[in-house]
């Protein structure tokens, strides 16, 4: 036992750096249930998930950012026309060293309605990522919180929901704002949430966009003192239009 924690710890020390305490996190879920219309006509015939970045489908990337938290368990939501070629792809995890459960979400609703449909499958704590989320470098949570959300300073701030940070709090949380000044942040698509989740849910009503927004989640976490943040650094990107896909595969290739 202390060898395998030994070895733990050697491992966090090689893969960031640094010294960090471990906080592992089991349980995860990953969104792949859109159905890419910002990215058609590729999508017509592929998912979305599957379309090529660096010799890499693009689901790929989040999935290794779960794994560097230490996720074992994954639940992929599926939706849209080309779903079957993500359970075709992933299989049953075992490729990634990952055991995976299937959730079929139908006619998307959001990011929340996404989540909730997974409830069996999560205990405890458990991080959400989108499927279309690239992170250059790990990303860890703390683990004394019970919502963590993940900021970048990034351009095109109104494309994402942003956060407005002052005297190190979160002030607001807006979905696509028109508004944004040089405190704001996008809200990336890495989330870790506790069981509150569920309880939120309840209460959440679809937005003028008609979906359950995941930043109406994070504010019922934030008016109960519940919500901490992290700002990452390195590169954020999602992919899920042919500009990011593009520019994302071209910086990688270059790397
Ligand atoms: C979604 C979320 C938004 C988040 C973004 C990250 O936006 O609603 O809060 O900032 O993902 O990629 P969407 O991709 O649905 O426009």
């Amino acid at each position: 036992m202390w060898l395998a924690l030994y070895g733990a710890i050697i491992l966090a020390y090689h893969q960031f750096n640094c010294w960090y305490i471990l906080f592992v996190i089991k349980n995860a879920i990953i969104l792949a249930g859109g159905k890419g219309t910002r990215l058609k006509p590729f999508t017509n015939a592929i998912n979305k998930a599957l379309l090529n970045v660096a010799g890499k489908a693009v689901i790929d990337y989040p999935i290794q950012t779960l794994k560097d938290l230490g996720v074992t368990n994954l639940t992929v939501t599926l939706g849209g026309d080309h779903f079957n070629q993500i359970i075709n792809y992933l299989e049953d995890g075992s490729r990634y060293g990952l055991k995976i459960n299937y959730v079929f979400q139908g006619e998307p609703q959001g990011i929340a309605h996404a989540i909730n449909l997974c409830s069996n499958f999560v205990d405890d704590k458990f991080a959400v990522i989108l499927g279309d989320n690239f992170f250059e470098k790990p990303v860890l949570f703390d683990n004394n919180s019970n919502c963590q959300i993940v900021l970048n300073k990034c351009e095109n701030l109104n494309r994402f929901g942003v956060a407005n940070i002052e005297n190190n709090k979160i002030s607001s949380i807006v979905e696509k704002p028109d508004i944004v000044n040089d405190n704001s942040y996008a809200v990336s698509g890495l989330y870790l949430f506790d069981q509150n989740f569920f309880k939120y849910f309840k209460l959440l009503k679809k937005s003028n966009r008609n979906e359950y927004e995941i930043v109406d989640i994070i504010n019922q976490y934030k008016n109960d003192n519940l919500l901490s943040y992290k700002i990452y650094e390195g590169l954020w990107s999602d992919a899920g239009t042919l500009e990011s896909l593009n520019k994302l595969n071209a910086l990688l290739l270059k790397w």
